[in-house]
């Protein structure tokens, strides 16, 4: 078994640990902004394919004191380079993390990368370059108080980049975040899903992807881990085939998007054809004054825009109302989330929350808010 390390937005962690035990993780514990858990090379290939809240996994490599720049770098000469990368081949250094001594995150980067360099030039006259855009290696040095954690990066590019959405909306939720949402709601892909202010249609295509049964890292070029010495294509191929067979042909219920905005609904529809949805979601252009029930029951969930300026926040009070309107009139045996970055506008939806769940979209404090409509 080897102990790995998940990466999450804050606030995600809880619902993230419940992804990693579903997919196979042992002795998984929560910390802040990430997850420890213990596997085999398999399920550090499943985790990158299939989970679809975390950023990235790490392999822990080394944990050590570390004071100063000169502890670090003896530290990090002391492990024997050569059997995780050859001069021939390029590293990345990524830091987080800071105290006293070490309080430039670049420079403690740069502390690693040197030591790494020096025992190369040492022992074969040659040394690795740094790539920053594709490198064979990427480390992760996290630094806490007195001590730090040398990490290998399995994942590289951060696991929200799923691939699918090159097109953009205005204020787009990152793909990780909506989708930890949606598990955070009563959806189950049994259920109709609709965003009325669907935007580029994060909710709608994470929703759809976790219906399908689809693993969102079939979408991605490329996994750090796939450079690495003891990388196993042959069971690489056989995660992803297994992955293949599990999807479903059709969704079990409908999953609807809806936006005002034409231009940002053709985004949705790129994006979904990106990851071969677009035949299975329902996006249509609606005011939210004209929004009907696509059926009897299910679940609504939307993010609208919250004004980041005072003279935003004055006109964006009568969506907001709006919304309470319909939602009132329309959907009765529906119970809708709403994410709530401003308090003031989300109190003239002037219906009674049931549930409020405290989330960080980024740094930017929310509020899930749970509607249920008799
Ligand atoms: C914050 S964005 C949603 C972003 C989306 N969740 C995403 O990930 O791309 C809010 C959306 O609400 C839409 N919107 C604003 N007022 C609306 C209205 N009256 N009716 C329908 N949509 C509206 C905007 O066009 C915008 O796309």
């Amino acid at each position: 078994m080897t102990e790995y390390f998940a990466t999450i937005a804050r606030s995600l962690e809880e619902t993230a640990a419940k992804e990693l035990t579903d997919l196979g993780a042992k002795n998984v514990k929560q910390t802040f902004t990430g997850v420890s858990f213990e596997g085999d090379q398999k399920l550090l290939y499943k985790v990158n394919l299939w989970s679809r809240m975390i950023f990235r996994v790490l392999v822990p490599i080394k944990k050590f004191p570390c004071n100063n720049a000169k502890q670090l770098y003896q530290e990090i000469q002391k492990i024997n380079w050569e059997s995780y990368l050859s001069p021939e081949q390029t590293l990345a250094v990524h830091c987080t993390g800071k105290n006293q001594e070490l309080n430039h995150t670049h420079f403690s980067a740069l502390q690693v990368k040197n030591a790494i360099a020096d025992q190369q030039t040492a022992n074969f006259g040659k040394r690795s370059n740094v790539d920053l855009e594709a490198p064979d290696l990427i480390l992760n040095l996290h630094i806490k108080k007195t001590h730090a954690i040398l990490s290998l990066d399995s994942t590289g590019e951060s696991l929200h980049r799923r691939g699918y959405r090159p097109a953009m909306g205005t204020a787009p939720l990152k793909e990780t975040f909506a989708s930890a949402l949606l598990a955070m709601t009563d959806w189950e892909p049994t259920l109709p899903l609709l965003d009325p202010m669907c935007g580029s249609g994060t909710f709608p295509i994470e929703a759809g992807l976790k219906a399908l049964n689809r693993a969102p890292g079939l979408f991605r070029n490329t996994f750090a881990f796939e450079k690495w010495p003891d990388f196993n294509q042959q069971l690489w191929e056989q995660v992803k085939q297994q992955a293949k067979q599990q999807e479903l042909s059709q969704l079990p219920a409908g999953i609807y998007g809806r936006d005002r905005d034409g231009d940002v609904l053709q985004q949705a529809q790129t994006n979904a054809e990106n990851c071969y949805l677009d035949q299975h979601l329902n996006f249509a252009q609606t005011e939210l004054f004209q929004l009907e029930p696509p059926s009897d029951k299910g679940i609504i969930i939307c993010n609208p825009p919250y004004g980041k300026r005072l003279g935003d926040v004055k006109q964006l009070g009568s969506l907001y109302k709006q919304l309470g309107d319909v939602l009132k009139q329309q959907f009765k045996g529906w119970v809708t989330y709403v994410l709530s970055g401003n308090k003031e506008l989300t109190k003239q939806i002037g219906l009674r929350t049931s549930q409020r769940i405290p989330v960080y979209n980024g740094s930017l404090y929310c509020t899930l808010l749970r509607y249920e409509l008799f």
